[in-house]
């Protein structure tokens, strides 16, 4: 079996927002990565025998007293290094070279001039100019500028703005870059990255769905051995794909318990049955569980207070069916990478906390279970297409992200069971016809949120006075910031009339134009 980790890229974090997204991009040319804090102890950065190093953008300055300094050991290694933005700022500074905080800080689109036919860019180009020079349309996002070139580099970049938005010693294989590669603004940014990693660290494309779901297997089952295994399937993409991964890995040693709060999207208990239990043959044990949330749920409308009655219910719900399951010595967890690198940034505890997340899997301590956790090491589009490769099918893998708390947080104030019948039956229209509109995988995450105000309408003689449904719907890549979705204003209008229609306790649709931030995605 091919060892997809033989070969490896480092990518040091110095606090930029585009971090992840230099790690997706060079998984995406087949190679994997670690992302690693900048002030990570050096004995971690040498155990991991890099191939190659990436300097991750951030939000310091080099000119003034650097708190982060590139780490002599980078070069110890002498495998190719790639600074990005800042960490161009940094190479230059530490070769020397001056960096002023200047009045020339540029933010958005810009054309860079390649220059000096380096390994880096050559043939990579969006256009050509008159003079026959390839051109690069790019993302920048910096204040301060490069201003003399290191000694032993050369020039391989320019824009009007910043003369030296590159340069390279490519008898070293270090090489820097002013914008921003990693986004998908910068049009040839993968093909940089993928020139970087691939030809310059000579890294092969091992990094792939099939043998990447085959080493999580053949890892699990390592690990598992012949004990007894439990996971709580949400039949979200995450559990839904440590359950089929597992399934393979094990078979009749994991046990799923299935919690169905009452407060799922339309059929999706069923869905989830059908797709597990029934297609694929695992140990599924659903838990009506609609009575118990609702209960609980009676009289409470703080959206806080909401939150941790749903988790905690789910908890002891989780744990007594849990009990009934002898013999069980792992509980698998869908954690993916993100969850890795965000907890490793917040052990800082300079995080807000906004709302306080609830996700399935996260189980108390005294159930004294060991973690088996299959996706840690992959971001979420890697967990998609490893779920692909194990069968799953494309609408349970691409389904847009759905809280723990389900419908209990898009359900304003109170929760009741004719408001949770109405909202279910609201969204599964939008998204229906998102779908059949070709939007569904267009947009980062849609759904209806209930709204308990009741508004006049009129439908054909007679007086509706009912509730209000609102539409919400995303894109963002990381859903840390989203704008909300131009839909067409006819689809939104078909999708209006269609609820009104067909929901005779709806009156009213409105369409929700909030940003993130200021407001959240969710309502609650
Ligand atoms: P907000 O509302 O914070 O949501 O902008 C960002 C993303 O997180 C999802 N979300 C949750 N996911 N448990 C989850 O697993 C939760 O408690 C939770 N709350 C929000 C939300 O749907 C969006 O994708």
């Amino acid at each position: 079996m091919t060892d997809i980790h033989a070969q490896r890229i480092l990518i040091l974090d110095f606090g930029s927002q585009f971090t992840q997204l230099i790690a997706r991009r060079v998984r995406e040319a087949g190679v994997y990565c670690e992302i690693y804090a900048c002030d990570v102890d050096v004995a971690h950065i040498k155990s991991f025998k890099p191939d190659g190093i990436i300097l991750s953008g951030g939000p310091e300055s080099v000119t003034a007293s650097t708190r982060y300094p590139l780490p002599d050991v980078i070069f110890e290694f002498a495998v190719p290094v790639l600074g990005i933005c800042y960490g161009m700022q940094l190479l230059a500074n530490y070769f020397g070279a001056e960096v002023a905080s200047a009045d020339h800080s540029e933010f958005g689109y810009a054309t860079v001039r390649a220059r000096g036919h380096s390994m880096l860019l050559k043939d990579i180009q969006d256009h050509i100019n008159d003079e026959g020079h390839g051109l690069l349309d790019v993302w920048m996002s910096h204040g301060d500028r490069v201003e003399s070139l290191p000694d032993g580099f050369k020039l391989i970049a320019s824009t009007d703005n910043a003369p030296i938005a590159g340069f390279a010693n490519e008898e070293r294989n270090i090489y820097a870059l002013q914008f921003h590669v990693e986004v998908t603004h910068t049009r040839q940014g993968a093909a940089i990255i993928h020139r970087f990693v691939r030809d310059i660290c000579r890294c092969e494309a091992n990094w792939q769905p099939k043998s990447i779901a085959s080493d999580c297997i053949a890892k699990a089952r390592q690990q598992i051995g012949d004990a007894n295994v439990l996971l709580g399937l949400s039949g979200g993409v995450d559990s839904s794909v440590v359950a089929a991964l597992l399934h393979q890995a094990i078979g009749t040693q994991l046990t799923c318990v299935f919690v169905d709060t009452g407060l799922l999207r339309h059929q999706e208990g069923d869905q989830v049955m059908a797709t597990f239990s029934e297609s694929l043959g695992v140990r599924v044990i659903r838990v009506n569980a609609e009575q118990e949330f609702l209960a609980a749920l009676e009289g409470v409308d703080d959206p806080e207070r909401k939150r941790k009655v749903i988790g905690g219910l789910f908890i002891d719900i989780f744990e007594r069916e849990a009990a009934k399951i002898t013999d069980v010595r792992f509980l698998a967890q869908g954690t993916i990478y993100p969850d890795v690198i965000e907890s490793a940034g917040s052990a800082t505890g300079k995080a807000h906390v906004i709302k306080s997340h609830h996700n399935v899997g996260g189980l108390p301590e005294h159930m004294k279970l060991e973690l088996v956790e299959p996706l840690r090491e992959l971001f979420k589009d890697e967990v998609r297409l490893v779920g692909r490769e194990l069968g799953l099918p494309a609408e349970m893998v691409d389904r847009h992200p759905f809280p723990g708390p389900g419908l209990g947080v898009r359900i304003l104030g109170e929760v009741r069971k004719d408001y949770a019948d109405t909202l279910r039956l609201a969204d599964h229209i939008f998204i229906e016809e998102l779908r059949r509109h070709d939007l569904y995988n267009k947009v980062s995450q849609a759904f209806a949120v209930f709204l308990p105000v009741k508004s006049v309408g009129v439908t054909g003689d007679g007086r509706r006075y009912a509730h209000v449904i609102c539409l919400r719907c995303v894109e963002t890549t990381d859903f840390m910031t989203a704008i909300w979705s131009r839909l067409p204003e006819d689809f939104l209008d078909l999708v209006s009339r269609r609820i009104i229609n067909e929901l005779d306790s709806v009156s009213r649709v409105v369409y929700d134009i909030s940003g993130k931030p200021p407001a959240t995605i969710e309502w609650e």
